[in-house]
């Protein structure tokens, strides 16, 4: 497996392989690997002729009082794991990616209104921005994201379409705990409280789809469902908790009646949690959970 760290060495390397016809299939991330990240790696792979992980933790991203600093970080380990999974490449620059008067950013004024994007102002604008950063140095023919970040998959296929990048974006199911908390670089940053209550997220969901399979479809029930799973969060607190129509992200009203995405947010003091279902009345038992 090669490093590389330079971003225009990256470049000239998917350059070649490109004009060689070689398909080159790309999975961003920004390390502490775990097994989310390889199930998208795998996904690459099957798709795609050499696969790039990228491992980057880009500081555009985070808010000035978020957890840039405490982002677990641990290169040998991860360089490990891409080895053993068959990563042809693991690009990891620093953040030189930047220009130091960088000063172009990608903005999307619809969708990343909502979730996350409302309690973390500028997120998106971080993550889209380098996502194209890294579209443009590795110049991919396909790129793998998770469906754990929702808003964002939506976010950076609504991107890829409206500044058409040619890239097909492919998406991976939530990998999780035997115990149903969603895999996260960040998770080992809970303290055991907030550890012993991350296991809700997930169950609340899960009662949520139940209702709705036994033919619940009202969007008021359905949240009442999820809080009364959800209980006392304490040490952490909610930070949101929506149902919108699954593609535009608005609000659906009173009844379901096509595709919804579920979607919550946790603040526990060490590290907010994200977790989603969608539901599909067209197809409403076709949606268990993974
Ligand atoms: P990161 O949080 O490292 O996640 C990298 C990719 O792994 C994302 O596509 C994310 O959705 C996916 N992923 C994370 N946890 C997962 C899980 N439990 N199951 C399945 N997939 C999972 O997302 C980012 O990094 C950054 O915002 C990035 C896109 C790299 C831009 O900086």
């Amino acid at each position: 497996m090669k490093v590389i760290r330079d971003p225009h060495e990256m470049q000239e390397w998917s350059a070649e392989r490109r004009r060689r016809g070689i398909r080159v299939g790309v999975v961003p991330t920004m390390g502490y690997l775990h097994e989310g990240h390889l199930s998208l790696v795998r996904l690459a792979k099957a798709e795609s002729d050499v696969v790039i992980l990228t491992l980057f933790v880009n500081p555009t991203q985070f808010g000035p009082h978020e957890d840039l600093e405490r982002y677990p970080r641990d290169f040998e380990r991860d360089r490990a794991l891409c080895e053993a999974e068959g990563v042809d490449v693991l690009f990891a620059p620093s953040t030189g990616v930047y220009a130091g008067d960088h000063s172009v950013y990608v903005v999307e004024e619809v969708l990343s209104a909502r979730l996350c994007g409302a309690s973390r102002p500028g997120h998106f604008r971080g993550v889209l921005t380098v996502v194209a950063k890294l579209f443009n140095l590795t110049l991919a023919d396909v790129a793998v994201f998770g469906e754990k970040d929702a808003q964002q998959l939506r976010l950076i296929r609504r991107m890829t379409r409206d500044l058409n990048f040619p890239v097909r974006i492919l998406s991976g199911p939530i990998v999780r705990e035997a115990d149903g908390v969603a895999m996260s670089s960040r998770n080992r940053n809970l303290d055991a409280a907030s550890r012993a209550a991350a296991p809700r997220l997930q169950a609340s969901l899960r009662a949520a789809e139940r209702a709705f399979e036994r033919g619940e479809r009202n969007v008021q029930a359905l949240r009442a469902e999820i809080l009364d799973v959800l209980g006392d969060l304490s040490p952490g607190e909610l930070d949101y908790l929506e149902i919108l129509d699954d593609q535009s992200l608005s609000e659906v009203g009173d009844l379901i009646r096509a595709p919804v995405l579920v979607a919550l947010a946790v603040r526990f003091p060490g590290a907010r949690l994200i977790d989603n279902i969608t539901l599909n009345p067209e197809a409403p038992h076709a949606t268990r959970p993974q």
